[in-house]
């Protein structure tokens, strides 16, 4: 039969041998198929292993199969025809190994290169989902663990939508809460006329934050003004309105400067914003039965953790957790999102838990926890300076993400200089690259490491040209568009009137590889890993350069199917760069 590829090779791979399964299997025995791609080296490239689990299930039975070999056998030979098998056979005690008919991966591979990359796209079942990432804090500082949430949930997001998720990326911005008093009277004081009070005149946020806080601790008349500008914020008073969206709007400008520089979308929903809804919804968990009162507070008891839920504080305001309660009730009902991401540090993975915990008990999610709509929280760890401590410069406490990307970007075109590329390319040139690579060597540091571990910020390291780094990445895809272009032919005709071929052993295992793109997005997606989907790339480059290292491509007379080979490789590998939000550079 004619097997026509859906992008996920696993899952095709699958789908034989389930019906092989359902032939061999004895009526009313149901098992789930363990296919699983094979280590290198092994014989095949995928295999079925079955043949134990099922031999135990059926053993003094009255089967007909004397042991998991023989069962391993039928399942073999009961595996469908299909034109992506070329041979199937058994090892040891009942391993089925399957390999793939190179012939079919290159119609596969030949078939995406003229349909397009978007037809390997993994296939979800969500059609909606929110991703809360980076939510600074108004007039706070916006830290490397904000960066982190950005670099990480922007991926995210990147992926989903790539599998033809709606995705609505929230900024959950903190614009809310008792800060605010403190803040607004200080500006009151320091700026009576607040109509015309512009962002220079503030200057830098962060101080102003600073300062109204040191007065706010040592001066009492101060700090009682402060609390009554809280109740008269939050009751509506327009003046204190007024004040409360200037000063949002500042923090919001220089928050904006880092998105841009990222390139990365998002869409400010804050904290305020579910303001009106808090009550309704504190409300409904009430007359669920699942708010007590403890010290004065109002809470949520659950299973399992040692403290309870804070929801109204003794003085009857809201909190962190009412917002958030609030906040996932609104994207459940209203945006109808069938799940919902959070990418913070995991300092706040109690907090998540917590409030799932008090969502599951409301009847509002299902009791387990990778069934939809499903809540996930994306933890990560912290970045740490050379000196094993939290990441900090020489000037100042905080870091200025600003400051650290223009820095990675000077660098890598300091570098650029060096190898001499301020001759050859025009300025415009030098800047672009210079900007793609640094930026891209800040993300990809981010990115490689599975999130939950710490990792260092080291400018050299990222910036290498060797090693798994965007830079060594970047690169090498240039180094492939060079090798296509130095060809003189046109690609995209070759596409057209050419066959791909993978008749030597380098050739069909980078073939292998690149068809594997799609089970890897889709197992970063679910598991919510963007690490796998770098090492997935840096493992295509390596596998590129055993096939290249080896095999003349120009001039050769297999040099049309190597051509379509280095097109294929250089198509996955932008589509890794785009899903982690890194820019591809075409020279070097
Ligand atoms: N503003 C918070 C912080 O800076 C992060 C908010 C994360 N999102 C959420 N829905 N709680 O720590």
């Amino acid at each position: 039969a004619s097997q026509e590829f859906t992008g996920n090779l696993k899952h095709e791979v699958e789908k034989l041998f389930a019906e092989s399964l359902r032939l061999t299997v004895p009526d009313g025995t149901s098992v789930d198929t363990e296919v699983a791609a094979s280590l290198p080296g092994k014989p095949g490239d995928y295999q079925c292993n079955n043949a134990m689990g099922l031999w135990s299930l059926i053993k003094g039975k009255g089967t007909q199969f004397r042991g998991p070999p023989a069962v391993g056998q039928a399942i073999s030979k009961n595996l469908p025809a299909s034109e992506m098998v070329e041979t199937c056979s058994v090892a040891g005690p009942g391993f089925v190994n399957l390999v793939l008919s190179s012939k079919w991966m290159a119609k596969s591979i030949e078939k995406m290169l003229v349909e397009g990359i978007d037809t390997w796209a993994p296939t979800l079942p969500v059609k909606r989902a929110v991703v809360d990432f980076s939510s600074p804090n108004i007039a706070k500082e916006m830290h490397v663990g904000h960066l982190r949430s950005t670099i990480i949930g922007d991926t995210l997001a990147r992926m989903l939508e790539f599998s033809k998720v709606e995705v609505l990326r929230r900024n959950h911005v903190g614009d809310w809460g008792t800060q605010f008093g403190m803040l607004i009277e200080y500006l009151f004081e320091k700026f009576p006329d607040t109509e015309s009070v512009t962002e220079t005149a503030i200057g830098d946020l962060q101080s102003f934050y600073k300062q109204s806080k040191t007065k706010f601790d040592n001066d009492t008349d101060f700090k009682e003004k402060a609390q009554k500008a809280v109740v008269r914020l939050q009751g509506g008073d327009p003046i204190y309105r007024k004040a409360w969206a200037k000063i949002c709007e500042i923090s919001r400008t220089e928050f904006a400067k880092v998105y841009q520089r990222l390139k990365v979308e998002l869409e400010e929903k804050g904290e305020s914003f579910y303001n009106p809804y808090i009550a309704n919804v504190i409300g409904e968990l009430d007359s669920k039965g699942l708010i007590e009162e403890s010290e004065g507070a109002r809470v949520i008891f659950l299973e399992g953790f040692n403290i309870p839920l804070m929801v109204v504080k003794s003085d009857g305001g809201f909190n962190y957790a009412s917002t958030d309660l609030t906040a996932l009730w609104y994207r459940l009902n209203e945006e109808k999102a069938e799940w919902i991401v959070y990418v913070t540090d995991v300092g706040q993975q109690q907090h998540f838990n917590m409030f799932f915990k008090a969502a599951r008990k409301a009847g509002w999610l299902p009791e387990s926890d990778k069934t939809y709509p499903r809540v996930d929280h994306v933890g990560f760890g912290l970045v740490l300076g050379d000196d094993g401590k939290r990441f900090r410069t020489r000037s100042s406490d905080v870091v200025r993400l600003v400051d650290l990307l223009d820095e990675a970007k000077t660098r890598s075109k300091t570098a650029l200089i060096e190898r001499g590329k301020d001759k050859e390319w025009t300025a415009e040139e030098l800047d672009q690259t210079a900007e793609a690579v640094g930026y891209g060597a800040v993300k990809y540091a981010d990115l490689k490491n599975n999130r939950l571990t710490n990792y260092t910020f080291n400018f050299d390291q990222m910036l290498s040209d060797k090693g798994n780094t965007a830079v060594y990445l970047l690169y090498a895809h240039a180094r492939i568009c060079s090798i296509i272009r130095k060809s003189g032919k046109d690609i995209d005709e070759l596409k057209k009137t050419e066959k791909l071929a993978l008749d030597h052993p380098e050739e069909r295992a980078l073939g292998l590889h690149l068809l594997r793109f799609a089970e890897t997005v889709e197992e970063a997606c679910s598991n919510l890993l963007p690490n796998v989907l770098c090492h997935y790339l840096y493992d295509l480059s390596e596998r590129y350069t055993s096939f290249y290292s080896i095999h003349q491509v120009i001039g050769s007379k297999e040099e049309a199917s190597r051509l379509l080979l280095c097109e294929a490789t250089a198509v996955v590998m932008r589509k890794c760069f785009h899903l982690l939000g890194i820019t591809p550079v075409y020279k070097i």
